[in-house]
């Protein structure tokens, strides 16, 4: 197969690469650097099979020869990033996921879209499932990216409606793991860089807020079974860990991992912070067979490690 991941660069995006790789088939990695690194695709550069395309996404993707499997996974993710490049993070969800739309149908390949339990907004539903619309405020901070992932559905839904266009959408929940960038502002970053350098950790509110946190290995293993998934058309599948876990438990968890002293500074919320997020997963447990298979402690004992040895940290 050849598998076209836009935003192969990134934390997530890199370890689609790798797995693809590492099953046997040819990857077009397609990434504008704009908050991946090139550093992300050190190991997997040396395999043959990988060609890599400095473009924008949000252009028609400059892509020639077969395509079996578009997986569009370039946008900034985080507040920090897409606070910085919103109107980069509405294109490239709108008209970058026509174009990543375009290519698929094209070749006849099918697409897989990653979307974000951002879609949720501040949700009035617990935990959410796939059928729940959403509580978002599509005017705020955070709609370039709620919004635009939003639109990037709606556009993905419609055009199946109207054409052959075999796509799946995934919302992804929190994940966490190696190559997370480490100054993007998200949670678990934040703790590790914190526990690691022996400052306090920074908990936004009192950190009863919840989260649910997937290891990066789980989410990768949910992608690849949905985008080969023969009957999975048209499906929309959360793929999160709906063990939740309060922000200020997380943080515990990181310092007693990193064997520091726990130490907390306290502040204050930003807008429109969901107060709960947990997954619904009945749909993957049923369509994939899929669920979390990393335990928390162990994903964060893992991620640790190689904090420590690619990122130069002594403690
Ligand atoms: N990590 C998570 O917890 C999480 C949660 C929900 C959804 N997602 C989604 O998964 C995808 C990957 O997220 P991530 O955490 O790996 O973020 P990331 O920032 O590490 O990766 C995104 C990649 O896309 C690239 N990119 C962004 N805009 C581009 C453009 N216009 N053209 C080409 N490349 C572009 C970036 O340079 C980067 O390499 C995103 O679509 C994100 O919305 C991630």
């Amino acid at each position: 197969m050849r598998v076209v991941i836009t935003g192969g660069a990134g934390f997530v995006g890199s370890h689609l690469v790798e797995r693809y790789l590492r099953d046997g088939h040819e990857v077009v990695a397609i990434d504008n650097l704009c908050t991946g690194s090139l550093r992300n695709l050190d190991d997997a550069s040396e395999n043959p099979r990988l060609t890599f395309v400095r473009a924008d996404a949000a252009m028609p993707l400059p892509v020639r020869g077969q395509v079996d499997l578009v997986l569009h996974f370039s946008s900034p993710a985080s507040l920090v990033d897409y606070t910085r490049l919103a109107l980069e993070t509405l294109a490239v969800n709108s008209a970058g996921t026509g174009h990543a739309c375009d290519l698929a149908e094209r070749h006849g390949a099918r697409l897989l879209f990653a979307s974000t339990s951002e879609v949720y907004g501040d949700p009035h539903v617990h935990p959410q499932p796939e059928s729940y619309w959403g509580n978002v405020n599509p005017v705020g901070e955070r709609a370039c990216y709620d919004e635009a992932k939003r639109f990037g559905e709606a556009l993905i839904t419609t055009r199946m409606r109207k054409g052959p266009l075999d796509a799946r959408i995934v919302r992804i929940f929190n994940t966490y793991g190696p190559r997370m960038a480490e100054n993007d502002g998200r949670a678990v970053p934040n703790f590790f860089a914190q526990a690691l350098a022996g400052k306090p950790l920074t908990v936004y509110g009192d950190g009863n807020q919840t989260r649910s946190f997937t290891y990066v290995d789980d989410l990768v293993e949910g992608i690849v079974r949905l985008a080969a998934h023969p009957e999975a058309r048209g499906a929309i599948v959360n793929i999160g860990n709906p063990e939740e876990t309060t922000i200020a438990a997380a943080a515990a968890i990181i310092a007693e991992a990193a064997g520091v002293a726990f130490h907390v500074e306290h502040r204050p919320l930003p807008p429109d912070d969901p107060a709960r997020r947990k997954p619904d997963i009945a749909r993957a447990r049923a369509l994939l067979g899929w669920e979390p298979a990393t335990p928390l402690r162990e994903g964060i004992t893992r991620t640790l490690a190689w904090w420590r040895s690619a990122r130069g940290y002594s403690t």
